[in-house]
């Protein structure tokens, strides 16, 4: 009976080897050793025919209970080790190391001015309006009284799309679309938006952002519409600016003005506090801002609204001149070239 002696033997053998490994790798060599197909019980097993007989199913059922033993052994150990091998993984980690900040985006300063501009004007009673990109002739130019012949269409550097269809010059187009679709008096609207140009430099860009004011009811004065703009540029530049109206010509607002607001670099001084030149104002205090003025009852008419029963007044402005005063940037390009080190900045 020392085969059955031999098969017991192979249970403290295990465990002294199970003892000694370290690392999940050599578990798998033990398991071959013993269990596999050349292992040590295998070796064993195979020489049953030595026995006689009577010897077989004692050594038969032996050798199963060894396997069993065997087989549970390596299994308690594999436990132990992969626990092992989880716990050294957790000390490694160390919760009090400051967390990896997710880069987040950031609105473009073209956009954060534009929702700024747009909800000082709605809190003042604007609703939104919207038009679309191309345009008809008869939106941008036609029915703000800009005749055909007009050489004011030449100041637009108007891109044409085919005749009579154009990319939009400025947002005043949807002035007419809002009195339009309005039908009658009160209209009380902002709309921002791309406009386009055939110009590039320094200060113009092919296309830029412009927001159109529109107020119209019966009995909208100068006065209304001077109130509205001091107000606003204060929302947006400061309490202590100042607005100066110096008349210029539209040919759908009339009287027309260019609206300047007092530096904001040098408060209206011309000069820092250095006493050196504003190069901001370029030392003359004043930063032209807005074009405005009264709709022109030829507007009026054409949208068919009666020019003796209604007044109004329309004002617009550039977005990107606003950002570049609010943000002290130079280069207007740099709206359009999305170098991530510049946006970065906002
Ligand atoms: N549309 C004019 C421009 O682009 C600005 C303006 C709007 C002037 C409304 C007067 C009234 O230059």
């Amino acid at each position: 009976m020392n085969l059955i002696a031999s098969l017991e033997g192979l249970v403290p053998s295990l465990q002294t080897g199970l003892e000694r490994i370290r690392a999940l790798s050599e578990l798998d060599d033990i398991h071959t050793a013993f269990l596999g197909r050349k292992g040590s019980l295998a070796r064993l097993m195979s020489r049953l025919p030595e026995l006689s007989a009577e010897e077989r199913p004692a050594f038969g059922k032996a050798a199963n209970a060894v396997k069993e033993q065997l087989t549970a052994l390596i299994e308690d150990r594999r436990a132990v080790l992969i626990a092992a091998h989880e716990e050294a993984a957790l000390s490694r980690f160390d919760p009090t190391l400051p967390g990896r900040v997710p880069w987040q985006g950031s609105l473009h300063p073209v956009t954060s001015v534009m929702e700024e501009i747009c909800s000082v004007l709605e809190k003042m009673g604007f609703a939104i309006a919207s038009g679309p990109e191309v345009e008809t002739d008869f939106h941008n130019f036609e029915a703000l009284n800009f005749p055909h012949d007009h050489p004011a269409r030449d100041m637009q550097d108007t891109l044409f799309v085919a005749e009579g269809v154009l990319m939009r010059t400025h947002t005043s187009p949807i002035q007419v679309r809002a009195m339009l679709e309005r039908g009658r008096p009160p209209v009380a609207v902002i709309a921002p938006g791309k406009v386009y140009r055939r110009d590039y430099d320094i200060t113009h860009s092919p296309m830029f952002h412009q927001i159109e004011g529109l107020l119209v009811d019966t009995d909208v004065t100068f006065a209304h519409l001077r109130g509205t703009l001091t107000m606003f540029v204060r929302e947006i530049f400061g309490p202590d600016v100042r607005v100066r109206l110096r008349p210029s010509f539209f040919p759908f607002t009339e009287p027309s003005v260019e609206v300047d607001i007092s530096c904001i670099l040098c408060d209206g001084k011309g000069r820092t506090k250095d006493g050196e030149a504003c190069r901001v104002c370029k030392s003359t205090g004043w930063l032209e801002i807005l074009g405005a003025g009264m709709v022109d009852p030829n507007v009026f008419a054409a949208v068919g609204f009666d020019p003796e029963a209604c007044s109004g007044f329309a004002f617009g402005l550039g977005i990107e001149r606003v950002a570049m005063l609010k943000y002290g940037i130079g280069d207007l390009r740099l709206f359009f070239e999305n170098d991530l080190r510049f946006l970065r900045l906002f």
